[in-house]
């Protein structure tokens, strides 16, 4: 039976200490004495070690990710005959670790800024396996990219390509750039995570891409190497995919020439687990859905099949990552509906929207567990808030735990590895927490966390009174 203040997906537990499959990192478990273990490491020995908050990759899982993506495209691609291309959307979450272990899985790396473009390259990404994009790129950080010689730039507008073009031509090379193409696709996805709609600031129209290509073709430093679209992120319905697929179609065909070869990437996007109610597709079938659908249309067209890219960074970051918080306060707060009282267990932890910005930003919704004990306790209806001066800071909107839920426990938030540090704030003057990779039984520091001495060392007032 659920609780009356229970969204409907939501289904009281049998047993509020069990960790449902998808939405924990693949090596997360609870052993014996009821205490968390990922990579081989319980949760207790992390704590002492790092504290709270703390966010924590399953390196493992993480590798397994981006190679099994990496696998279903080659598989999907080879069966045409085309090249497929992986880059790992460094947004969702970069650092030197994750560098090396998308390079090593064999991944580019799809960067958004000169800051992403900087980590990627200092953590020894191959220039040429970056292909840098965004909506606004300084003339700095375009310059940046061709003097480091990026694969690829993915044009936004017209200007930039005029931008592009002077920095080419004062490097005197030739660099690759693809278009942006608003395929105006709208997928079945929050609002702000859609980034395909007519109203909105990515990409051009199918018909002022192809005015750009022609005068790209005439550029004497720039080499037009394909289109590019991305329709929106979480997404769990393959439709969107496959129209935005049929429309980049469209515009590959009034593009191409005869005998030439161009290369569409399609962006990302794939849909995870946050909760046992989500149900994402297998990345492997959606990925040779999209690819089989790409080739059907080309054949039925009698034009060659183009090659293809995508850029997923959730499905490969997200699932890995879980992050750790103190409950400091529990407050069973009374909520009146007519007659009815129901009652709703606040459970108050020592991060929140500064750590996790999505459920403030996007009503995002995720799941939670005790992870340093096991309880027989009767499973209790609880949303985990932070400790920010927002009453929108939640970290978990509704889930069920131990009804003995209390200060000093710790918990695990789950699916927390992609844009969760990366759209981390100082809100509060709270510090960034610290990132920690585990595997094989050992942990790693992957980013310090930033202290509050931190934060005060780039105030001048401050630094200037006490100099
Ligand atoms: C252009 C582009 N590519 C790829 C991605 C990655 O999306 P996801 O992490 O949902 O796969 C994003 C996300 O915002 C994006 O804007």
């Amino acid at each position: 039976m659920s609780h009356s203040l229970a969204p409907a997906w939501l289904v009281s537990p049998a047993d509020p200490n069990a960790l449902h499959s998808g939405i924990w990192p693949a090596s997360m478990h609870r052993a014996d004495d009821g205490i968390l273990e990922v990579g081989g490491v319980p949760v207790t020995d992390l704590v002492e070690e790092y504290g709270t908050p703390l966010y924590v990759f399953d390196q493992d899982d993480l590798v397994a990710r981006a190679r099994s993506v990496q696998r279903a495209v080659t598989d999907a691609c080879d069966a045409h005959g085309i090249t497929g291309s992986v880059y790992y959307a460094s947004k969702s979450f970069i650092s030197g670790h994750v560098v090396s272990w998308i390079n090593s899985a064999g991944l580019g790396f799809d960067v958004a800024s000169g800051g992403e473009m900087a980590i990627a390259l200092a953590g020894g990404a191959e220039p040429g396996h970056l292909e840098f994009q965004g909506n606004n790129k300084s003339v700095a950080e375009l310059e940046q990219a061709i003097a480091a010689g990026v694969g690829c730039i993915v044009i936004d507008a017209p200007i930039e390509a005029e931008r592009i073009q002077e920095c080419a031509r004062t490097h005197d090379v030739r660099q690759k750039v693809m278009v942006r193409v608003n395929t105006g696709v709208h997928a079945d996805t929050h609002d702000y995570l859609a980034t395909a709609r007519e109203d909105q600031k990515f990409g051009l129209s199918p018909d002022e891409a192809i005015n750009l290509v022609a005068s790209l073709r005439e550029a004497s430093h720039l080499d037009f190497v394909g289109l590019h679209s991305h329709i929106g992120s979480q997404i769990f319905r393959t439709e969107g995919f496959l129209e935005a697929a049929t429309r980049m179609v469209d515009a590959y065909q009034r593009v191409l020439l005869e005998g030439e070869s161009l290369t569409l990437n399609l962006g990302g996007g794939f849909g995870i687990a946050y909760t046992e109610a989500d149900q994402p597709m297998d990345v492997g079938d959606l990925l040779s859905a999209i690819v089989d659908h790409v080739a059907d249309l080309t054949s039925a067209r009698g034009i060659p099949m183009p090659d293809l890219a995508f850029e997923p960074g959730r499905i490969i970051s997200g699932p890995a990552g879980v992050t750790l918080y103190s409950v400091g306060v529990t407050k069973p707060v009374e909520v009146h509906n007519g007659d009815d009282v129901a009652t709703r267990l606040y459970v108050s932890v020592d991060g929140g929207m500064s750590d996790n910005a999505r459920p403030a930003l996007y009503g995002a919704h995720y799941s939670t567990r005790l992870a340093t004990r096991a309880s027989n306790a009767a499973p209790a209806l609880v949303r985990v808030v932070g400790k920010h001066c927002e009453s929108g800071d939640i970290v978990v909107n509704a889930d069920y735990l131990p009804g003995d839920v209390h200060p000093g426990d710790v918990l695990a938030v789950a699916a927390t590895g992609a844009y969760c540090y990366s759209l981390a704030s100082n809100y509060n003057v709270v510090g960034r927490p610290p990132v920690v990779a585990v595997s094989g039984g050992t942990s790693t520091l992957m980013v310090a966390g930033e202290t509050v001495s931190d934060v005060l060392s780039r105030d001048q007032g401050l630094s200037r009174g006490q100099g």
